[in-house]
């Protein structure tokens, strides 16, 4: 059900304070055709309540007539800032950028960030931003986190349902979503709560197997029956399975790329305000599924480019996969035992 602009303000306003917006200061909000208006106009309102300045950056969509869903993360790589100065130039000047379009892995995005910007993304419907806005123990539980896997060399997850796969880490930077961004050249989601890096270039290898109610994201649908993949040499090299499993190997192969197959972010989810069960009650445009994948004590690998991470990957195909009760262990220590995190 809705929720009132009066909450969805004050949301915001608890956002804003995190991210330590001062008066006078300028904000960019990012928009373009799929905007949700009620995040805009409360947006808005708390920008303007702290005595900064709000403008509305409005840039055409992209990428609707090549991809094969309507999820904006279904395809990636080329955004509206692509070749647009002008709009690179307006959001760098910025102090902080509210992105309610889906501005994800670009070029134009890292520089808006190495040049000192800060880029806060918010798409979710607003009852979902408003169960789940930030608050600073979300940050304090995931940079706990983030401190014992940065120090890791190895990741290896198993499950009862035949899941066994491991990843060589040390390579690649942390991807720690609190939900707010609160230092210059920082990206953040709201909502969210979970942590991921990218395992070491060809290191991921072993099996995964998807039991029933594990997760496909863009295809925002529950798995019914198993699907199994192969991994090695840090590449997806079978998914095996019933239609499923043809589902999601002929979505990939339908990008033309053999990049599609190599294996992206691994992490675990630390958000316990979001919720397994949520993405059975949306229809598959209302949302992304954040809920899937912050849900606390999942494991979530993914496929796809790395180039937000300093790699050189940047195919356009990015299939999320949260999962439920998997054993997580770093250098041989649980952080996450049949599904549920360990504490401490
Ligand atoms: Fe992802």
């Amino acid at each position: 059900m809705s929720v009132s602009d009066y909450e969805l303000v004050q949301a915001w306003r608890q956002v804003l304070d995190l991210c330590r917006l001062e008066a006078g200061q300028t904000v960019t909000l990012l928009t373009s055709a799929d905007t949700n208006r009620q995040t805009l106009r409360c947006a808005i309102l708390a920008v303007r309540d702290r005595g900064a300045i709000a403008n509305r950056l409005d840039l055409q969509p992209t990428n609707g007539g090549v991809s094969l869903s309507r999820d904006p993360l279904a395809y990636v790589g080329t955004t509206p800032l692509t070749g647009n100065r002008a709009a690179v130039e307006m959001l760098k000047a910025s102090d902080l950028v509210l992105d309610l379009m889906t501005l994800l892995f670009s070029a134009e995005q890292h520089e808006i960030l190495a040049a000192g910007g800060r880029i806060l993304l918010a798409v979710e419907p607003p009852e979902v931003l408003v169960r789940m806005v930030p608050t600073a123990e979300d940050r304090t539980r995931v940079l706990a986190a983030s401190a014992r896997l940065r120090t890791a060399r190895s990741l290896h997850v198993t499950s009862a349902a035949g899941t066994d796969v491991s990843f060589a880490l040390g390579d690649y930077p942390m991807l720690e979503e609190y939900g707010f961004v609160d230092a210059p050249g920082h990206w953040d989601h709201w909502p969210s709560g979970f942590l991921a890096t990218w395992s070491n270039e060809g290191s991921a290898r072993g099996t995964i197997v998807l039991a029933p109610g594990d997760i496909l994201l863009p295809q925002k649908s529950y798995v019914t029956a198993p699907v199994t993949l192969r991994l090695d040499g840090g590449y997806v090299r079978s998914i095996e399975g019933g239609y499923e499993a043809d589902h999601l190997r002929d979505y990939m192969e339908s990008f033309g790329d053999p990049e599609v197959f190599a294996v992206s972010h691994i992490g675990w989810g630390l958000q316990r305000r979001a919720h397994w069960s949520v993405l059975g009650f949306y229809d598959r445009e209302a949302s992304i599924g954040m809920d899937a994948r912050a849900c606390a004590g999942n494991f979530l690998w993914s496929t796809g480019p790395n180039n937000e991470a300093g790699g050189t990957r940047d195919t356009a195909c990015h299939i999320d996969i949260p999962m439920r009760n998997c054993t997580v262990k770093l250098d041989g220590v649980a952080v996450v035992r049949d599904g549920r995190l360990v504490e401490g």
